[in-house]
């Protein structure tokens, strides 16, 4: 790993400071392709209320506030993050079409069954407990609200040994796989739940019961 690999990846999970905002930056470019990936296995209406857990730099809120005409939050818990993703999405920030705040995703700030549609992009190898963050979400979508969990590494890949590195210097708190993650959402509540592999991608989506 070269220099700004290794300041990339300490940033990636906390983003903050000069390289906090270099890294949120980067990773708008960077996740463009894997989230594109991503949205293509969730199914987005036309008036669906969408929250996205670890918005980093905002480029995914971008990308849904196209995708409905109602209001799209992003919650991130860095305050790096927070200002990369209004910088992002400034222009729908003024006119309240997108809504970004601080919160972590062990607490989030909304009612119970707020939301149709929520994304977690590249986010969930840094939540202490996946499940009860898993479980929160669950408390804020409503009844048939659909999920997508996106990461582009896994620790059942090809690559698996090349993430672990990276994922010690991330202070990651796992590298996912198909089965965990989807066990996690179970437990959580959730159903319908798939798992989509390309190389070392994973999407998983899944429903909270009607
Ligand atoms: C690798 S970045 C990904 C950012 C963005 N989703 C993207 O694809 O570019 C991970 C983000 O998750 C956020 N994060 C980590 N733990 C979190 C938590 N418990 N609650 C909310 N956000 C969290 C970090 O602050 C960081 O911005």
């Amino acid at each position: 790993m070269n220099y700004l690999e290794k300041k990339r990846a300490e940033n990636a999970g906390h983003p903050r400071g000069f390289w906090g905002r270099k890294t949120l930056r980067a990773m708008n470019r960077h996740h463009d392709a894997l989230t594109d990936w991503g949205l293509s296995f969730l199914t987005v209406n036309d008036g669906d209320r969408i929250l996205d857990v670890g918005c980093g730099g905002g480029r995914t809120v971008k990308k849904l506030s196209r995708a409905t005409t109602e209001t799209v939050w992003g919650v991130d818990l860095s305050s790096a993050a927070i200002e990369e993703a209004f910088r992002a999405n400034r222009r729908d920030i003024r006119r309240d079409k997108v809504i970004i705040c601080k919160a972590d995703v062990a607490d989030l700030p909304f009612d119970e069954e707020t939301f149709n549609v929520v994304t977690a992009v590249e986010t969930i190898y840094f939540w202490p407990d996946l499940t009860a963050g898993l479980k929160e979400i669950c408390r804020v979508m409503k009844g048939g609200g659909r999920l997508m969990l996106l990461t582009e590494s896994r620790g059942d890949g090809e690559d698996a040994e090349k993430w672990a590195e990276v994922a010690k210097t991330a202070q990651m708190e796992r590298l996912p796989s198909a089965d965990g993650t989807a066990a996690a959402l179970k437990e959580a509540g959730f159903v319908g739940i798939v798992a989509h592999v390309r190389g070392d991608f994973l999407c998983v989506t899944a429903e909270k019961p009607r």
